[in-house]
């Protein structure tokens, strides 16, 4: 594994964290979610990557995580970077989504009791909330980091102009922003409008979620959707409907190339978001240890010809 500091700030993340959003809930076979997790911490993966909706159900996946701080992970608590997040629909009532004081302190208390944590290192609003004052979301991460339930603040899914808002209001309070996590890969790039640019300029670390576009960007789906996959369980996030002709055509071509550099296509992908320095780190998912052990061995061949850019 490589390490690389996360913007201007002192912590050094993993290239490679993995993400317990799917296949570490309560619907998943524990031995396997904790073998992958087992598999991540002895290949130098130190950052895992949670929320509070993550399951399903919801708050199962940090339960889970939780036993395996006890197991698995005992005694590692000071080589891990757990991060959770608030701000999606997690219970019921005006209380339970959005970007308010009062749902992100309620949330977060949940979420260290659910790991049996005395702190999170990493304290995320889930997405920008509009129907909220960004100074109240922005102030409970402040505060969440105060109590000392949070060692560091982050944001994700926020609109470019809304994240400026968010780096100058933690600044200001001395709560600098550590991270920004949006989508970002070879399928959608959007971040590349605006939102690298100004995580780089404030000095906060980026990463990127879904780097493999939930699994599209491999060669799993090139011919139909496999029983299993994301896209065939009723609960994946993955609907078969996103599997159309159009994205299979793209990714059969992506997968040519990548099969030309000699890599497969997961590990190309990776590779090709690794080549952005402002890139901090890919959060992957993986529903098997195999995967997992082809997403590192991205980091193996993450060099690209300026021709190859430019095709890709
Ligand atoms: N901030 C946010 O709003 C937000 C949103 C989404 C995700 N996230 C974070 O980002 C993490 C990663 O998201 P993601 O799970 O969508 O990431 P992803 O890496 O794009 O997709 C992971 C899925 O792709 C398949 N896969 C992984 N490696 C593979 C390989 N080498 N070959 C073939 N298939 C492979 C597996 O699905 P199969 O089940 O088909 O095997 C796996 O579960 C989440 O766990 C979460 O922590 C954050």
């Amino acid at each position: 594994m490589t390490y690389t500091y996360c913007g201007k700030s002192g912590v050094q993340l993993p290239r490679i964290s993995l993400g317990l959003w799917h296949n570490f809930g309560d619907v998943d076979s524990f031995d396997a979610a904790e073998s992958i997790v087992k598999y991540a911490f002895e290949n130098g993966i130190t950052h895992f990557d949670l929320a509070n909706n993550y399951g399903p159900p919801a708050g199962s996946a940090e339960v889970n995580f939780g036993k395996m701080l006890k197991t698995t992970l005992a005694g590692h608590r000071d080589e891990l970077v757990i991060s959770t997040k608030a701000g999606h629909l997690m219970w019921p009532g005006p209380y339970g989504d959005g970007g308010s004081r009062k749902s992100l302190m309620s949330s977060l208390n949940q979420s260290l009791k659910r790991m049996g944590l005395e702190y999170v290192d990493i304290f995320y609003s889930h997405r920008y909330d509009p129907s909220t004052p960004i100074e109240e979301t922005m102030q409970a991460l402040i505060d969440a980091v105060k109590q000392g339930k949070a060692l560091y603040a982050g944001i994700s899914k926020y609109p470019p102009a809304e994240a400026e808002k968010a780096y100058k209001i933690l600044a200001q309070q001395h709560v600098p922003c550590l991270v920004n996590q949006d989508r970002y890969n070879l399928l959608y790039r959007h971040v590349e409008q605006g939102t690298l640019e100004a995580a780089e300029r404030n000095g906060v670390g980026f990463v990127a979620f879904s780097p493999l576009a939930q699994g599209l960007l491999s060669a799993k789906y090139l011919q139909g959707i496999p029983q299993g996959s994301r896209a065939d369980k009723p609960h994946g996030f993955l609907q078969r409907e996103q599997v159309t002709e159009e994205v299979v055509r793209r990714v059969a071509q992506l997968n040519a190339f990548a099969i030309r550099r000699g890599q497969t296509l997961a590990e190309m992908a990776l590779a090709w978001l690794l080549k952005d320095v402002r890139v901090t780190s890919v959060i992957v998912g993986a529903s098997s240890v195999e995967q997992l052990k082809q997403n590192i061995n991205a980091l193996s061949n993450a060099d690209f010809t300026g021709e190859e850019l430019s095709e890709l």
